[in-house]
C-alpha cells in the first residue's frame, strides 16, 4: 500500500510538472502516411523502445494491414505487412467487389504479444448474410517478423471494425460496428483472442444519431471506460464522437460535447476526418490518428484516398478528450526523443529508383491486387539483367466484372501515390505477338476505376489519331501494329480510348512510359524511346477525378495481360528502372 502511495505521488507530481512543462512546441505535418492507408491504428509500446505502431486498412490490397513504426511521431517507417502469406487468410483471394476486403484493423499490445483484429469484408453479399463478415485476429511476438504474424482466428460477428480491449480483471472484450442496413450500432462480447470463442454481442451505445456508428474503441481513464466511435458515414459528414460509462457494459453517456473531432461544414483541404484512435506517449501526452481526405469541400479530385492523419490530444482529468482539429500543419506535444535502436524499415516516402538488380527482391511497398502468382512476377531471369519480367495473366485490370479476378490472377504490381505531384516512370521492353497483347502504366484505383497507358497489339485501322507530332502511318489494312493506348475505365466520365500508332521506328526499341501529376487535378500520361527521351510525347492528360472515389486510395504500377486472349502464347514485358519522384505536397 505504502509502495502504491509512493508511486501514485510520485506520478502526480510527474503529471504536474509535466503538465506545466509541455507546451505545444512541436510540429506535425500531415498526412503522417500520405497515400491510401485508411482506419488508422496505433499505440505506443514502452517494452519494444518506446516505439509507435500503426496499422491501416488495406481492402484487397496484397501484403495487407501495413505497419508503419516511429520513435519520434515524425519519421514513420514501413516495417512489414500483418497479411503476408496466402495460408494466413486464403479467402482474400476471393473477394468480389472493390470495397471488399480488409476493413479497418485494431493493433493492440497486451503482456508481450501484439495483437491486430480485423474484418474481411465480402461487399457483394448482403449486410444481413452472416457470412459477409469474415472477423479475424492475428498476433505477432516480433511484429518486425512477417513470420510471426499468425494465421488468422476466426470469431462470429455480424458486423466489423472489430477492436479489442483487457479489463483490468483480466477479461478481454470485442467492440465492434453492427452492420448498419440490419441496425446501426456498436456491441461488444466477452472473447477469447486465442480460439476466437466470443459470447452475447449486445449493443452498448448506438452513436449520437450519425449515419453507420463504427470504427469503435474503449479506453479505460480516470475510472471510467470511454468509447470513442466514427459516425457519419466515412465521407464529408464524417465525425468523432465518444460516450462513457462506469462499467464496461455501460450504460455509455454521451459527450455533451461531441463530435470531438470533425472537418464537416469547414472549408478545410483535408476533410473526411474520422474513425481516430488515441494513443500516449512516454511524456504522458496523448495523442489521435484519423483517417482524412485531401479534397477540399468540393470532394472532386482526390485520388490518394483516405490519408492517416495526426494531432494533439488533451485529455484533463475526469474529462472527455479535446483534439486540437485537422490540419496540414499542426502545433503539437513535443516529439519523443528516440532512443535504443533505429528502427528496421522502410521510408517509402523517399521514393523510387528501382533497377531490379540480380538477386536483388521487390522492395517491401510494392503491392499487389490480391495474391499474386509469384512467377509472373521474376527479377533478372537470365540474359535480362536488371529487369523485372511480368507475364501476362488473361484477364486484365478490369478482369471478369470489375469486381472478381478468379483464381487466375491479374498481373499487376506498383505502389501507392503519396504525393500530390510526382512523375512515375519505367522502361518498357514488350513485343506483343497477338491481338490484344498488352503492356503497360496504370493509375489503379479499383477494377471498375483504372487509368492505362500501354502498349498493345491491333489492327492498323483502330487507331483514333496520328502518334502526337507524326502523321499516321498506318495505311488502311487491317495489319496487326503496336500501338499506345490509353484506356480509362471509371464510374465518373473518362476520355474516351486514345490508340496512336507507335512510330516504326520505335516498335523495337525499349521504350519509357510515365505518369505525371503536373498539378493537383491532372495526370500526364507519356511515352517516347527509353533511350531518347527527348522525343517524349504526351498521349493525353486525364482529369483525376475519375479515380477519386471510395475507399481506396490510387496505386501507380505495371501490368501485363492477354486481354482474355489465351496466355499459352502471351508475351512477356521487361520492366526496368522503375522511378517514382515525389515532387509536391498539397496540404492547403
Ligand atoms: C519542447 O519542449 C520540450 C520540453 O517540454 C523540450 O525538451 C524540447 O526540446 C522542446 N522542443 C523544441 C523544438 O523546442
Ligand atoms: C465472387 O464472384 C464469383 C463469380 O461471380 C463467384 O464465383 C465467387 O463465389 C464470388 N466470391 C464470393 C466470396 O462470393
Ligand atoms: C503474461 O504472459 C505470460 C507468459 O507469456 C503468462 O505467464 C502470464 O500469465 C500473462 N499475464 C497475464 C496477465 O495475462
Ligand atoms: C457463428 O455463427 C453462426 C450463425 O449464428 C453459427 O452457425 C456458427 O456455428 C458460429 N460459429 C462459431 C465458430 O461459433
Ligand atoms: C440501440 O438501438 C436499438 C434499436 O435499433 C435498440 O433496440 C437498443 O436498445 C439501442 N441500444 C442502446 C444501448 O441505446
Ligand atoms: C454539417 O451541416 C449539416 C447541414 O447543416 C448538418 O446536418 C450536419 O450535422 C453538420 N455536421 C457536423 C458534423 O457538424
Ligand atoms: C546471385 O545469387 C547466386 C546464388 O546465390 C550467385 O551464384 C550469383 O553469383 C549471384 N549473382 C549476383 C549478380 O550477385
Ligand atoms: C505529314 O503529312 C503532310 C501532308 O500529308 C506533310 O506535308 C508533312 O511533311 C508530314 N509530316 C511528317 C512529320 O511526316
Ligand atoms: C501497309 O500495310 C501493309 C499490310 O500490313 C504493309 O505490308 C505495308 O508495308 C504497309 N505500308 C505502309 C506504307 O505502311
Ligand atoms: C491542371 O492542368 C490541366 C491541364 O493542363 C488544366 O486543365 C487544369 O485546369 C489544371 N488544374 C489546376 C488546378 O490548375
Ligand atoms: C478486359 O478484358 C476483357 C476480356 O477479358 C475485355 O472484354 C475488356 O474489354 C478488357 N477491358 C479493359 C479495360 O481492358
Ligand atoms: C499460338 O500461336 C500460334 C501461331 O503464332 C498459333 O498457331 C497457335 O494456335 C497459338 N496457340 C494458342 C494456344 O493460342
Amino acid at each position: 500500500m505504502y509502495r502504491h502511495l509512493l508511486i501514485l505521488a510520485f506520478r502526480l507530481t510527474t503529471c504536474l510538472t509535466t503538465a506545466a512543462k509541455h507546451s505545444y512546441n512541436s510540429t506535425i505535418s500531415n498526412p503522417i502516411l500520405p497515400g491510401f492507408h485508411p482506419d488508422p491504428s496505433c499505440i505506443f509500446v514502452p517494452e519494444w523502445d518506446d516505439t509507435f505502431f500503426c496499422a491501416s486498412s488495406s481492402f484487397n490490397a496484397f501484403p495487407g494491414i501495413p505497419i508503419h513504426a516511429s520513435k519520434d511521431l515524425q519519421t514513420w517507417k514501413l516495417i512489414g505487412h500483418v497479411l503476408n502469406r496466402k495460408e494466413q487468410l486464403p479467402a482474400l483471394g476471393e473477394t468480389n467487389r472493390s470495397t471488399s476486403g480488409i476493413w479497418a484493423p485494431s493493433i493492440r499490445y497486451n503482456n508481450g504479444t501484439f495483437w491486430l483484429v480485423t474484418t474481411l469484408v465480402d461487399d457483394d453479399r448482403p449486410q444481413t448474410d452472416f457470412s459477409r463478415w469474415t472477423n479475424v485476429i492475428f498476433k505477432a511476438t516480433d511484429p518486425y517478423k512477417a513470420s510471426s504474424w499468425s494465421n488468422a482466428v476466426h470469431f462470429n460477428f455480424t458486423g466489423y471494425d472489430t477492436s479489442p480491449f483487457w479489463d483490468k480483471d483480466g477479461k478481454v472484450y470485442i467492440t465492434g460496428a453492427h452492420a448498419w442496413q440490419v441496425f446501426p450500432g456498436i456491441q461488444q462480447a466477452e472473447a477469447n483472442l486465442e480460439t476466437g470463442e466470443v459470447g452475447l454481442w449486445t449493443t452498448i451505445w448506438n452513436g449520437t444519431g450519425g449515419l453507420a456508428p463504427e470504427g469503435p474503441h474503449i479506453y479505460y481513464k480516470d475510472d471510467y471506460y470511454y468509447l470513442l466511435v466514427a459516425e457519419g458515414g466515412t465521407g464529408l459528414n464524417h465525425m468523432v464522437s465518444m460516450a462513457r460509462s462506469k462499467s464496461i457494459h455501460g450504460p455509455y453517456q454521451a459527450n455533451p460535447r461531441n463530435p470531438v473531432l470533425t472537418n464537416a461544414n469547414t472549408t478545410s483541404y483535408f476533410q473526411t476526418v474520422g474513425h481516430a484512435d488515441i494513443f500516449l506517449d512516454s511524456n504522458g501526452n496523448y495523442w489521435g490518428v484519423a483517417l482524412s481526405t485531401r479534397s477540399g469541400p468540393d470532394y472532386i479530385n482526390y485520388p490518394m484516398g483516405r490519408e492517416t492523419v495526426m494531432t494533439a490530444v488533451s485529455w484533463p482529468k475526469n474529462e472527455f478528450p479535446h483534439f486540437t482539429p485537422i490540419n496540414g500543419k499542426i502545433n503539437a506535444w513535443p516529439s519523443p526523443k528516440p532512443h535504443g535502436r533505429d528502427i528496421q524499415g522502410y521510408i517509402e516516402t523517399a521514393g523510387d529508383d528501382i533497377s531490379f538488380a540480380p538477386n536483388s527482391s521487390l522492395p517491401p511497398h510494392f503491392t499487389y491486387w490480391r495474391y499474386p502468382h509469384p512467377e509472373a512476377y521474376t527479377i533478372s531471369t537470365p540474359g535480362h539483367p536488371n529487369t523485372l519480367r511480368l507475364t501476362p495473366s488473361a484477364l486484365n485490370l478490369t478482369a471478369l466484372n470489375g469486381n472478381y479476378a478468379g483464381p487466375t490472377g491479374q498481373t499487376f504490381i506498383g505502389r501507392r501515390q503519396q504525393d500530390t505531384l510526382f512523375t512515375y516512370s519505367i522502361n518498357l521492353s514488350f513485343s506483343p505477338a497477338s491481338l490484344n497483347h498488352e503492356a503497360g502504366v496504370s493509375v489503379f484505383l479499383t477494377q471498375n476505376h483504372h487509368l492505362d497507358l500501354g502498349i498493345v497489339l491491333l489492327p492498323a485501322g483502330s487507331a483514333t489519331a496520328p502518334f502526337p507530332g507524326r502523321n499516321l502511318t498506318t495505311n488502311g489494312t487491317d495489319g496487326l501494329i503496336p500501338m499506345a493506348r490509353f484506356r480509362g475505365i471509371s464510374y465518373i466520365p473518362v476520355p474516351e480510348d486514345v490508340i496512336v500508332p507507335l512510330p516504326e521506328e520505335w516498335r523495337s526499341e525499349k521504350l519509357r512510359l510515365e505518369i505525371k501529376a503536373a498539378n493537383m487535378t491532372h495526370y500526364d500520361f507519356s511515352v517516347g524511346p527509353a533511350e531518347e527521351m527527348s522525343e517524349m510525347k504526351t498521349v493525353i492528360t486525364v482529369n483525376n477525378a475519375a479515380v477519386s472515389w471510395g475507399f481506396t486510395g490510387t496505386i501507380l504500377g505495371v501490368y501485363c495481360t492477354t486481354n482474355g486472349g489465351d496466355v499459352r502464347n502471351g508475351t512477356e514485358a521487361y520492366v526496368n528502372e522503375w522511378k517514382y519522384v515525389p515532387q509536391g505536397q498539397f496540404t492547403d
